[in-house]
């Protein structure tokens, strides 16, 4: 089955204000590059290559200008003007066209995740309804939280609650197939005045067609909603790229791995980049990978 990607990158960022006065969370640096990066290059390396970046109209245009069509890494990127943000679940109304028939992996344009990725390629291939995950943190009454049964299955799903029924919160990537358009459309806003996506969760569950997969320790989710988490995303992917010598979300580097372009075009793409520490990593990955590409 063919999946699709869509990146929710809208939002007012108001709990960033005035970092975020002019450009957009998503548009803003986590350690060496825009934060929008990351998700993009997590529905990458799933293998997605037909993405749908959803935004507002002032931040449309800046997102188009940083990723262009990209088709120098490989992949199509579309773009959809939200008019004003009224939740999550949006998504799937801006998107119905986009989707089609195909299945659909969202992820929002805020999260950032580190690791093996092999868990949502395998969610990917087995989807049969709405696959999400739970990752255990400690303020569960953030998130959307699941809970689950004696016997492990999934009772409830609710998003931000006082009193949470577990430590499991739900990271901000999903899987559905594509009649979540029409579930979509049903979703009756919250107190907040949102469409939830738990709401979307829970019509799958009804249904009986909820997977809830955990996401391991192997796997880091991290959290950019306030000024602190940000610098925290910042210094730990700082951590790693200085530890390693290697880059995480260099987009160049993942279109050539993934084999959405060959080492022709990704020394073209690289030679047009501005002279930077960008520029001279991907440089060496051209030298490292010689022998293999
Ligand atoms: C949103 C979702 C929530 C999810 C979270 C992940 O929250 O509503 O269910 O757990 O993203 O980042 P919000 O970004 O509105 O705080």
């Amino acid at each position: 089955m063919n999946t699709k990607g869509i990146i929710l990158a809208g939002g007012s960022g108001s709990r960033l204000y005035p970092t975020t006065a002019v450009f957009s969370k998503q548009l803003q640096p986590i350690y060496d590059k825009p934060l929008i990066y990351y998700p993009l290059a997590t529905l990458m390396l799933a293998g997605i290559r037909e993405i749908l970046i959803i935004s507002t109209p002032q931040d449309t245009p800046n997102f188009e200008r940083l990723l262009g069509d990209g088709s120098q890494w490989g992949v199509h990127i579309e773009y959809k003007v939200q008019a004003a943000p009224k939740g999550i679940a949006e998504a799937f109304i801006y998107g119905r066209e986009f989707i089609g028939n195909d299945q659909v992996c969202l992820i929002l344009g805020d999260n950032v995740f580190y690791g093996k990725l092999d868990f949502l390629r395998e969610a990917i291939q087995t989807n049969e309804g709405g696959t999400i995950f739970g990752y255990r943190v400690q303020d569960p009454e953030r998130y959307g939280v699941v809970e689950f049964g004696e016997g492990g299955q999934v009772v409830s799903i609710e998003e931000k609650p006082q009193n949470p029924k577990s430590n499991y919160a739900i990271p901000g990537l999903y899987i559905f197939t594509s009649d979540v358009t029409d579930i979509a459309p049903d979703v009756r806003p919250s107190q907040r005045g949102e469409v939830e996506i738990t709401e979307v969760h829970s019509a799958y569950l009804r249904q009986n067609r909820l997977k809830v997969q955990l996401m391991g320790r192997g796997i880091a989710w991290l959290d950019t909603g306030t000024p602190e988490s940000m610098l925290e995303a910042s210094t730990f992917i700082h951590a790693i790229e200085k530890r390693q010598g290697t880059k995480i979300a260099c987009l160049e580097e993942i279109a050539l791995q993934m084999k959405f372009i060959n080492r022709e075009t990704f020394l073209k793409t690289v030679h047009a980049l501005p002279k930077s520490s960008y520029r001279e990593y991907c440089l060496m990955i051209a030298d490292e990978m010689q022998e293999d590409w």
